[in-house]
């Protein structure tokens, strides 16, 4: 695993940027895993402010609250098309779908979609405080397909900040699971925050436990992680 260790949140949102603008020239037709949450933000700011080309590139989002309409403002297909899409449109956009009446079969569909493309070239990952990569939680057992799944009081709690009450959080989520973010042929994590550096520091420490989902990312070949200062901390 790589490591780098940059300054503050913009200085990594720099560095994650340059990182996805290289490998898309070489391969301007990739497939791209992308996520959401406030990690990714910088990144995609710099992207537009680049004029960075995703006019080939097939996206596919990492995960999608369940059930949500589309057209909620805390949907993350509308996340998406807020924070990227709308200025530099992809060839093609894939999301879970959170309205779909059958979430298993929508789990297995995205799977296939995704195998079909031909397999992610690249995903960006942020990390949830716990560890979560995507809204694969701690747990006893981590998924391989894309599943669905309860989402734990504590990220309940992160991301109340950006609903109208805590009530309005949805409870679960569809995600891709532990085994389509490893068949991605290149990771990239973007971890900045204090919060992030206890979670950070396991997925450098040579173990691998499923209380900690991304201590998994250890035994891909080719994975970077870019840090802010804070989130390195613990290193
Ligand atoms: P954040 O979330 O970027 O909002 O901190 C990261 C995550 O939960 O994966």
């Amino acid at each position: 695993m790589q490591k780098i260790i940059c300054k503050d949140y913009e200085a990594a949102s720099r560095k994650a940027a340059e990182i996805l603008m290289a490998e898309l020239k070489k391969k301007p037709d990739m497939n791209l895993g992308l996520p959401t949450g406030s990690t990714p933000i910088g990144m995609y700011k710099t992207l537009i402010a680049e004029g960075a080309d995703l006019s080939k590139v097939t996206t596919f989002n990492l995960d999608e609250y369940y059930p949500i309409l589309k057209s909620n403002d805390q949907s993350y297909e509308y996340f998406m098309r807020r924070n990227l899409f709308d200025a530099l449109p992809p060839k093609e956009m894939n999301i879970p779908n959170g309205e779909a009446a059958d979430p298993a079969k929508e789990c297995l569909r995205y799977d296939a979609a995704i195998e079909a493309a031909g397999g992610l070239d690249v995903q960006v990952l942020g990390i949830g405080q716990n560890g979560h990569i995507g809204f694969n939680e701690p747990g006893d057992a981590l998924s391989v397909g894309t599943n669905h799944v309860q989402l734990t009081e504590n990220t309940i709690d992160a991301n109340s900040r950006f609903f109208a009450s805590r009530d309005e959080v949805p409870t679960s989520a569809l995600t891709l699971g532990l085994g389509g973010i490893m068949k991605a042929k290149k990771i990239i994590m973007i971890a900045t925050g204090k919060e992030k550096a206890k979670a950070v520091a396991e997925i450098f420490s040579g173990k691998i436990t499923t209380q900690n989902p991304a201590t998994v990312l250890q035994l891909h070949a080719d994975v970077t992680v870019i840090m802010d200062e804070e989130a390195a901390a613990n290193l």
